[in-house]
């Protein structure tokens, strides 16, 4: 336990993966995290519980099946309360991508040609291609909120010139998976209810860092993914229920015609969904105001270390401001995979390339030069896991 009442021992003890040792016995440093965290245990418990216990189908006679619709029930409003939603309006999905897909597909009706949706330069890709594909099955223009190379932030006074009458739909992320920008989503949320546009937030880099209020941000939709935050594979989306209910999503003819199952394909992982609330319900006793906190020291710690690092390049916002801990980084005259083969060297676990961020990478052109490598923390990590990656930037600059 440090000063401040962290017990980052306690909390590491929760995530059995952290256990591993590299060859050399040391313990792996997994800073990957913005490509999925590690499950932490009662998450996995609760998916080995419904495995070890029975599965069943929903809406059945049997126990087994009433279990089922009482954990579904559950989750459900265990998410809307994470989300800031209601529980009519939670979906369930095997990942954001495929929610989002099934979105857009739903959303082509209401957009016209010679409407336009507004995407942005900091996305994603899953928040991005979605609406490129609809723009382009009904004739539609596509129209860019550009990305500030110097700051990694979005220009948003841009929304003035690109939002008007014929915008149907604004896209942007809650924060970016490349650079940990956050992003404030007032300014799109006002240019959408301006001209009665849709807004769809990508709160998958969001969710393991802040907190989240679907409700109170005025967004329409939220779409996240549990193996980012703490939880097993799967994909959840939170919407105005009035807006699920008025759009007609694809689905099979059993299948059933009202409320938020009616928006699932197929049959759901159960298992993946008691996931889900197990982990929600691990971060909600954390706390994410607690988790903000401890994750800005390693913030702080990270930068510091840079600056005294002339060789390594950060992109992205270059202070603790409003950011995630996560860096992308370049290491003068090293490819970033090459930096991250040796990073794997030292038992560091870090993404090179563009993390399917396609757009921020080429405006901070980067695309064509074998993008960046992406070095991300979240509150299981520690000062000396920060530690370990610098001195690792410094061996890989050789
Ligand atoms: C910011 C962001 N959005 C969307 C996705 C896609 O999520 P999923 O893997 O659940 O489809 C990712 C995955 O890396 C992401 O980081």
């Amino acid at each position: 336990m440090d000063g401040t009442g962290w017990d980052l021992a306690a909390v590491r003890a929760r995530f059995p993966a952290l256990a591993a040792t590299d060859p050399h016995g040391r313990p792996v440093v997994h800073a990957d995290a913005p490509g999925g965290t590690q499950a932490v245990d009662v998450a996995i418990d609760a998916v080995a519980e419904v495995l070890r216990t029975g599965t069943a189908n929903q809406h059945g006679v049997f126990p087994l099946s009433q279990r089922t619709d009482a954990l579904v029930a559950q989750v459900r409003s265990q998410v809307a309360a994470f989300l800031g939603g209601a529980p009519e309006g939670v979906v369930f999905g095997p990942n954001m991508t495929t929610l989002t897909l099934h979105l857009a597909e739903a959303l082509e009706p209401r957009v016209r040609p010679g409407d336009n949706v507004v995407c942005t330069q900091l996305d994603h890709d899953a928040n991005v291609a979605p609406w490129l594909q609809l723009a382009a099955r009904v004739g539609a223009e596509v129209r860019w909120v550009p990305l500030d190379p110097a700051t990694g932030r979005l220009r948003t006074a841009h929304l003035d010139e690109v939002v008007d009458a014929r915008t149907r739909l604004l896209a942007f992320p809650g924060a970016s998976n490349a650079l940990g920008t956050l992003v404030d989503p007032a300014p799109f949320v006002a240019a959408a209810r301006a001209v009665g546009a849709v807004t769809v937030m990508d709160a998958v880099h969001a969710a393991p860092h802040i907190t989240i209020d679907h409700r109170a941000l005025g967004v329409d939709v939220v779409a996240c993914s549990p193996y980012k935050f703490f939880g097993p594979h799967a994909g959840i989306l939170v919407a105005d229920p009035e807006l699920l209910a008025a759009l007609s999503p694809r689905k099979l003819r059993p299948a059933p015609d009202h409320g938020p199952e009616r928006w699932q394909t197929g049959t759901a992982s159960f298992e993946a969904i008691a996931g889900t609330g197990a982990a929600i319900a691990y971060l909600t006793q954390v706390g994410m105001d607690t988790v903000a906190a401890y994750e800005a020291a390693l913030t702080a710690r990270f930068l510091d270390g840079l600056a005294t690092r002339g060789h390594v390049t950060l992109h992205g916002p270059p202070t603790g401001v409003e950011r995630t801990p996560t860096f992308a980084v370049t290491v003068d005259g090293r490819a970033p995979q090459a930096v991250a083969r040796q990073l794997a060297g030292e038992g560091i676990n870090a993404w090179a390339g563009h993390y399917y961020a396609l757009e921020p990478m080429r405006a901070l052109g980067l695309l064509e030069r074998g993008g960046a490598v992406r070095i991300g923390f979240v509150h299981y990590h520690g000062p000396d896991d920060v530690d370990r990656v610098l001195a690792a930037l410094d061996t890989a600059a050789g």
